[in-house]
């Protein structure tokens, strides 16, 4: 009998130090299953107390559901958009609420109990037939399932939240049930292009647009794909007034159309990065299928625009071959340098390794080549050169210049700044599921760089959030759902962003699985 106790409590040990070392991933897969349930302000609660300063309301985007009736979908950008919040009530009180974008993608898809024929990343399996491919790139993108902004329209002082993806459309969402409102397509303001057969390849956008300095506006972009020989596509910067009103600041023809899904904006100029990885029209008319049909020409240059935002002039410049998914902050250091801090990758072929089957299998995933390059390019307008800084880690926190999905104190957009928050994968070199959270000193001594881990436990981009009235950029915590693996549950961690130390957690009444980017929404904030 002892000996079976003592074997039995070693097994469990072991299984412990296993799980604990997370060599089994346990959990990892909760990223990408499926969760139906919905709640509504759930009470949740945090043993440590809440500071009443804390306001607000924290929403995120993500994934939810990957498979509908007979068919799933093949690649993580396409599942059926989710949402999260976490309201703070500023007594101390805080609450949780998930629940499905409602767009027409998924009511089609609800109704019919299966995938419904629209574009998608990269389709799904069993696959679409003939009449459905040609409804699909019909019907264009409606899965707004990447990230959350608020527009303030300051004739009417009200603000509104919309979800977006890199598409021109966007829901407008009901920022305290989550419930979705309606779609919003603006109208391209004339000059801007757009619209056409096929619609969506004129409607290309971005699910990053950034605050213009001064304003209560956004600036975005939009390419406009053109399937006639003799017609240019083009680039056009857009205004975002507020959520329907849109104002055209530049617009340039290109040969080919560069996927971009974030671009930078100082507070005079926005800064486009066009890696050559071009829209190829033929096959995607062809496969109805964005992953199949962009080519990267790893041998050319990436074309940098810069647009000057009050007069439209549009200065070409060129740098090294590059992608990235995610510009960091960029601003101004007079005699006409711009400084633009970027998650650089040698090529996208990590693209490729967001297929599910890939996230799923393990021996798969940690073939995965996560890591980012943390890049300063220092454009100098004056000489039209641009020189590139390469950051490098500290022993603090030896994975930090490998960050993505990067996050700043908003206060400090379009400023000098110092903090980039962000998102490690494979801290071990070994492991896909090795996720850390990072803090990156980028205005001086690497020491002070910092980060947050817990072996099992899967976080995903943090939001911060700055003390009122704080002296110090760092000042404020960083929040964030977390899957812990072992438990199978989510929380919310709560970081001191100064130290990076786990302040306190709430569990969550169900899980959320992965998520992409979101923010927190003071109750006064205006944007
Ligand atoms: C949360 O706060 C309580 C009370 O201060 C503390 O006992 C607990 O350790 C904290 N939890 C974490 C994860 O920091
Ligand atoms: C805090 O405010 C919310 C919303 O008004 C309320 O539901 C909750 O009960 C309050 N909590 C406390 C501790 O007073
Ligand atoms: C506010 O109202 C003015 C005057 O009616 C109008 O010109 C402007 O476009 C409106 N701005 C927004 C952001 O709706
Ligand atoms: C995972 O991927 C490896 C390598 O491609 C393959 O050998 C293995 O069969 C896969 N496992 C499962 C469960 O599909
Ligand atoms: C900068 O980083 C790139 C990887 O993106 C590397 O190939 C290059 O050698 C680095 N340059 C310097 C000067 O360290
Ligand atoms: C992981 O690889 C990088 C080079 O890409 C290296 O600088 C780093 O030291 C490695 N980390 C570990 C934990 O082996
Ligand atoms: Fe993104």
């Amino acid at each position: 009998m002892a000996n079976v106790r003592v074997s039995c409590f070693l097994c469990l040990l072991l299984r412990n130090v296993v799980c604990v070392t997370g060599s089994n991933d346990p959990g990892f897969e909760l990223f990408f299953k499926t969760n139906l349930e919905e709640r509504q302000d759930v009470p949740i609660h945090f043993d440590n107390p809440l500071p009443s300063w804390l306001k607000g309301t924290l929403i995120r985007n993500g994934l939810g559901e990957f498979e509908r009736g007979e068919r799933k979908f093949l690649h993580a950008f396409d599942a059926f958009g989710k949402l999260s919040s976490w309201k703070f009530y500023g007594n101390g009180s805080a609450s949780f609420s998930t629940k499905f974008l409602e767009s027409d993608f998924y009511k089609a898809s609800k109704s019919k109990n299966t995938i419904a024929p629209y574009l998608l990343f990269e389709g799904v399996t069993p696959g679409f037939n003939e009449v459905e491919t040609l409804q699909a790139l019909a019907q264009g993108i409606d899965n707004m399932n990447v990230n959350i902004y608020a527009f303030y329209n300051s004739n009417t002082t009200v603000r509104e939240f919309v979800a977006l993806n890199d598409f021109w459309k966007v829901y407008h969402i009901d920022k305290s049930s989550l419930a979705t409102i309606e779609s919003v397509t603006a109208t391209v303001p004339k000059g801007g292009s757009g619209k056409g057969k096929f619609e969506f390849l004129n409607m290309l956008s971005s699910a990053h647009p950034l605050p213009e300095h001064g304003t209560e506006f956004h600036i975005t972009f939009l390419s406009s794909v053109s399937l006639i020989p003799w017609v240019k596509s083009t680039i056009s910067l857009i205004r975002m007034k507020d959520l329907r009103e849109r104002e055209l600041i530049a617009s340039w023809e290109v040969g080919k159309v560069p996927y971009m899904h974030s671009f930078s904006v100082t507070k005079n100029y926005a800064v486009l990065f066009a890696s050559p990885f071009y829209v190829n029209v033929l096959k995607m008319v062809e496969s109805a299928k964005p992953f199949n049909s962009l080519d990267w020409n790893a041998d050319e240059d990436t074309t940098v625009y810069v647009v000057h935002l009050q007069s439209g002039e549009v200065t070409v410049l060129k740098t090294e071959n590059m992608f990235t998914m995610h510009h960091v902050n960029a601003y101004e250091t007079g005699n006409n340098q711009l400084v633009v801090d970027v998650s650089s990758y040698k090529n996208p072929n990590f693209v490729s390794d967001l297929q599910i089957d890939v996230l799923m299998n393990k021996t798969k995933r940690n073939g995965f080549d996560a890591h980012a390059f943390l890049k300063r390019y220092l454009i100098n307008l004056h000489k039209r050169t641009i020189a590139v800084y390469n950051f490098s880690s500290s022993t603090n926190a030896p994975f930090a210049a490998f960050l993505d999905m990067p996050v700043i104190n908003e206060q400090f957009r379009h400023e000098k700044y110092c903090y980039i928050y962000g998102l490690v994968l494979k801290t071990d070199n070994i492991s896909l599921s090795n996720i850390a959270i990072v803090k990156k000193n980028v205005c001086g001594d690497p020491s002070g760089d910092r980060y947050w881990s817990a072996p099992g436990h899967y976080p995903v981009e943090p939001s911060f959030v700055p003390t009122p009235g704080a002296a110090r950029e760092d000042d404020g915590y960083l929040m964030f759902p977390v899957i812990d693996g072992p438990r199978r549950k989510s929380y919310l961690a709560v970081l001191d962003a100064r130290t990076l130390q786990l302040i306190n957690k709430s569990y969550l009444p169900t899980i959320v699985p992965y998520n992409l980017h979101g923010r927190f929404f003071g109750d006064n904030d205006l944007k």
